[in-house]
């Protein structure tokens, strides 16, 4: 995007001293988000919320301080949009990982500012020659965000073709916390789950989830809000959402986080992600011209 087209898209979606589009790397451009509840940014690059920030909150999602920020790599941190699937393709290892709209420009279709002095943002993407290879299907999908001392985040899939289609994906978000050691994960006691550390054994948990080494799951079939305790930030995070019935918790812990050029070596210690999902069975068939929303409410709350 040239100069002159960054003042074009300011003039027609900026908000004076609430929202400014901005370049912070070439070509990477960014919504910065000020308004009275909170601060946030928001990339055109895979129209990912790379930070939120409520007034008198430390950062409530986590990005890495190595993470790209150019054409053709996904933003480590943040809530990165994957879509139309999650994780591997279920066929073709070739394809990227998450889908492809993670590393894609996406554009922009409202911005607003609501009653309350909230700020709400609508970007969007649709197919295009490069998706079709990867994906042949006619889409839109939406990422409709309103940033307020909540952060609410909505995914609009779309069927703009002549015949179904099944799509996952996920919100995949990754919040800040004072130490892995200091985290309890509450909502998800009771639920089965497929552990991908080992071997993708089916479980169940059992009580709240604790965080001591590498953790990658799929809870299934889970509609239930989860709640991050941290007892050395003293704020609990929740995280509630609509139209998934699957939550994933990741953290690399060390041996991965060492493999990953984007992710510093400690900063395992600092992150934990709790995914609102469709993935394994819980995928979308969509008829045409039909939409799924998923959403995600963060939301969170001081304990002093
Ligand atoms: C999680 C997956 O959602 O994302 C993990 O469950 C994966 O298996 C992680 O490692 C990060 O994925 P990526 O592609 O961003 O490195």
């Amino acid at each position: 995007m040239n100069n002159t087209e960054l003042v074009k898209l300011n003039q027609k979606y900026g908000i004076r001293d609430q929202l400014e589009f901005k370049e912070i790397f070439e070509g990477f451009i960014i919504a910065d988000i000020r308004n009275p509840h909170a601060e946030a940014t928001v990339a055109l690059h895979g129209g990912h919320i790379m930070s939120f920030k409520p007034r008198d909150h430390e950062p409530v999602l986590w990005l890495s301080r190595n993470s790209h920020f150019k054409a053709g790599k996904a933003v480590r941190g943040g809530v990165p949009v994957c879509w139309p699937w999650f994780a591997d393709h279920p066929t073709d290892p070739d394809k990227p990982a998450h889908g492809f709209v993670r590393t894609a420009i996406w554009s922009v279709s409202e911005s607003e500012t609501l009653k309350d002095e909230s700020t709400r943002l609508k970007l969007f993407i649709s197919d295009s020659e490069e998706t079709m290879k990867l994906w042949p299907h006619r889409f839109r999908l939406e990422m409709d965000c309103t940033v307020s001392d909540i952060l609410r985040i909505k995914l609009i899939s779309t069927n703009m073709d002549n015949t179904p289609f099944t799509c996952g994906g996920a919100l995949h978000s990754y919040f800040n916390i004072s130490s892995i050691s200091n985290i309890l994960i509450k909502g998800l006691e009771g639920c089965p789950y497929i552990d991908k550390v080992a071997q993708g054994r089916r479980k169940v948990q059992d009580g709240c989830v604790s965080v001591k080494g590498e953790t990658d799951r799929i809870y299934l079939d889970t509609t239930a809000d989860c709640i991050i305790e941290d007892s050395g930030m003293h704020r609990r995070i929740g995280i509630s959402k609509n139209g998934s019935r699957t939550t994933v918790v990741w953290n690399p812990w060390i041996d991965k986080a060492r493999k990953m050029k984007d992710f510093g070596n400690d900063e395992y210690k600092r992150m934990v992600c709790v995914e609102t999902t469709n993935a394994d069975t819980d995928v979308i068939p969509l008829a045409p011209g039909s939409t799924h929303t998923l959403e995600s409410i963060i939301r969170p709350e001081s304990l002093n």
